[in-house]
C-alpha cells in the first residue's frame, strides 16, 4: 500500500493525515500548541513549537497505524500564511516569528506606500495591497528595531517551509506561500525585484520558488530514522493554507469556488488570468494548482460572531435550539441587521477600525431575529466578498464548508443572499487535505491535483436559492449603506476608546 502525509501547520495546532495512494483519507492525529501574545499587537511562535508539534503528531499517526511511516511516498504541508522564519546563514532560527496576525507593523505598512510610489504602483509590482500581516512589513520591523537580527538574516522563509526544512534540510517556498509576502510579481511568478530594491530588501534572503507540487528533497537520513520512514520518502513543496483548503474543498479548475465559514470566513475563486483592473478590493494570489492564480476575500469574523453572542447571551442552550429560534425568524430577522465587523475588517473595507452592530431593533425583536440576523449579517458580508471575487472569475460551481455550512439555516441564508447553489462535499479535512493531494500529485501517484481526488469524494448536501433572495436584495443595499456611513463613527469610536 501506498500512503502519503498531508500536513496542515496552523496557528493553534498541526494536523497530520494519512491519505492512501486512491486519495482516501485513512487517519488523522493532532498536537496542540498556542502563540505568545505581547502588547502592542505582537503575535509570535518559535518554530522550533511547530517542528516539534509536528514530530509529536506523526508519532501519534504512526503508532496508530504500524506500518504506514515505511510505506510513505511522500509528505506535503499546508502552513499559516505570512508568518516570517527568520534564518541565519547556517540555518539556525535568529529569533521567533511574527505571526500573520501581529499587528505591530503599522509604521512599516506606511513606509512601504512611500517606498513603492503609492498605493497603485503597489498593486502593480504584487497585485496585492500592504496588511500589517504580511511578510514584508515584518521584515522591515526586522531591519529597523533589531538591527543586529537583520544583519544575521540568510533567508526569510515561511512555516511550512521551515518542516520542509527540518525534514529535508533544503530552503525553498512555493509560489501561494511567496505571494503572501508581498514581495511577490503574482502575475510574472516571480520575486517582485523592483519592489525589493525600492524597499531595501536584498534579494539574496528570499528562498528559491518551487511550484507547490515541485519537490522540495527526499527526507534526510536522520529524519527517516526517527519517523521510521523509508529512504526514498519526498517532500512536495506544499502551499499557503488558504490555496490548500480551496484544493482540499473542491476548487480545481476554472469555474469553482469555495465559501467557508469558520471563525473567520473566506470566499475563494480560482482564476486562470488576471484580465481586471487590480484595485485591492480581494487578495490575488498565486494558486496550488499549476500556473493558475486565486482571488480571495477574507472576512475576520464570521462564526465567532454567533459564538460570542452565544456565549454572552445564550450560553445554556445548544446550537440546535439556536439553529431552531433562528429559523422561526422572518428572513430579513423583521427589520434587524447586524454588521460582523467585531474584529475589524480586511476585504473588502481592510478598515481596522470597524465594529460590529445591531441596527434596526424594534418592540417585535426577538431571541430568533437576533440570531438569524447575526447569520445574515455574516451572509451580506459573504456577498461583499463574492462580488469582489466574481470581478476575476465567473464562478459556476461553489462549494460551502467550515462550522457554517454545518447549519443547515445558515447554508440556505448564504445561498439565497448569493442567490447560487451551494454544494457540501463529504469531506471536511481542508487545508491538510488539499496538501495530501499535492503530496500525491507532485510525487507522481497520481497524474494531477484532480485525479488525486479519490472517487469517493461527492457532493452530499446542495443549498439552492429560494424566493427569499428578493428580500436579501433589498437589505444588502442596506446593508452596505450601513457600513459607509457609519465608517467615520468607528475612527472616532477608536479614538475615543
Ligand atoms: C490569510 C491569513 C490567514 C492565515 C491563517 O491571508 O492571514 O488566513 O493564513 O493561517
Amino acid at each position: 500500500m501506498k500512503y502519503v502525509i498531508g500536513i496542515d501547520l496552523g496557528t493553534s495546532g498541526v494536523k497530520v493525515l494519512l491519505v492512501d495512494g486512491e486519495g482516501t483519507v485513512l487517519q488523522s492525529a493532532r498536537a496542540e500548541y498556542s502563540p505568545d501574545f505581547y502588547d502592542g499587537g505582537c503575535v509570535e511562535q518559535d518554530p522550533a513549537v511547530w517542528w516539534e508539534g509536528t514530530l509529536r503528531a506523526l508519532d501519534r499517526l504512526f503508532e496508530e497505524n504500524p506500518g504506514a511511516a515505511a510505506d510513505t511516498e511522500a509528505i506535503a504541508v499546508s502552513g499559516q500564511m505570512h508568518s516570517s522564519v527568520f534564518l541565519d546563514g547556517s540555518g539556525e532560527v535568529i529569533r521567533p516569528a511574527l505571526l500573520w496576525n501581529d499587528t505591530r507593523t503599522g509604521r512599516q505598512v506606511k513606509e512601504i506606500y512611500e517606498l513603492a510610489g503609492g498605493r497603485e504602483k503597489l498593486l502593480d509590482m504584487t497585485c496585492n495591497i500592504a496588511l500589517e500581516g504580511f511578510t514584508l512589513p515584518k521584515i522591515l520591523w526586522l531591519k529597523e528595531n533589531e538591527p543586529e537580527n537583520f544583519a544575521r538574516l540568510d533567508k526569510v522563509i515561511m512555516p511550512k517551509d521551515y518542516i520542509n526544512y527540518r525534514l529535508t534540510g533544503k530552503v525553498a517556498t512555493d509560489m501561494s506561500d511567496a505571494a503572501g509576502t508581498l514581495l511577490f510579481d503574482v502575475k510574472k511568478g516571480e520575486w517582485a525585484y523592483e519592489l525589493c530594491s525600492k524597499t531595501g530588501i536584498p534579494t539574496h534572503i528570499l528562498p528559491k520558488v518551487l511550484p507547490s507540487v515541485g519537490t522540495v528533497g527526499k527526507v534526510s537520513e536522520d529524519i527517516c530514522e526517527r519517523l521510521g520512514l523509508n529512504g526514498d520518502c519526498v517532500v512536495i513543496c506544499g502551499g499557503a493554507d488558504n490555496s490548500c483548503a480551496a484544493v482540499g474543498n473542491g476548487v480545481l479548475k476554472p469555474g469553482q469556488g469555495v465559501v467557508s465559514i469558520g471563525t473567520s470566513g473566506t470566499v475563494i475563486g480560482f482564476v486562470d488570468r488576471i484580465e481586471s483592473e487590480v484595485d485591492g478590493g480581494v487578495h490575488l494570489f498565486n494558486y496550488s494548482v499549476p500556473d493558475s492564480y486565486y482571488a480571495m476575500g477574507c472576512m475576520l469574523c464570521a462564526g465567532e460572531a454567533l459564538n460570542l453572542f452565544k456565549g454572552t447571551f445564550l450560553e445554556d442552550i445548544s446550537f440546535d435550539e439556536i439553529n431552531r429560534l433562528g429559523a422561526e425568524a422572518p428572513a430579513g430577522s423583521g427589520g434587524l441587521i447586524f454588521l460582523p465587523y467585531i474584529f475589524g475588517e480586511r476585504s473588502p473595507h481592510n478598515d481596522p477600525n470597524a465594529r460590529g452592530m445591531f441596527f434596526g431593533i424594534n418592540g417585535n425583536t426577538d431571541k430568533g431575529c437576533y440570531i438569524r440576523s447575526i447569520m445574515e449579517g455574516v451572509g451580506f458580508a459573504v456577498r461583499d466578498l463574492y462580488e469582489e471575487v466574481t470581478r476575476f472569475t465567473e464562478l459556476k460551481e461553489v462549494y460551502i464548508t467550515g462550522g457554517g455550512a454545518k447549519s443547515e439555516l445558515w447554508g440556505q441564508i448564504i445561498s439565497d443572499i448569493l442567490n447560487i447553489p451551494l454544494k457540501v462535499l463529504n469531506i471536511s479535512e481542508g487545508p491538510s487535505y488539499g496538501a495530501a493531494l499535492i503530496a500525491l500529485a507532485g510525487s507522481g501517484i497520481a497524474e494531477s491535483l484532480e485525479s488525486a481526488r479519490g472517487s469517493h469524494i461527492k457532493t452530499v448536501r446542495e443549498f439552492t436559492p429560494t424566493e427569499n433572495t428578493v428580500i436579501y436584495n433589498r437589505y444588502y443595499e442596506l446593508f452596505r449603506r450601513l457600513y459607509k456611513s457609519n465608517k467615520d463613527n468607528f475612527a472616532y469610536l477608536q479614538n475615543i476608546l
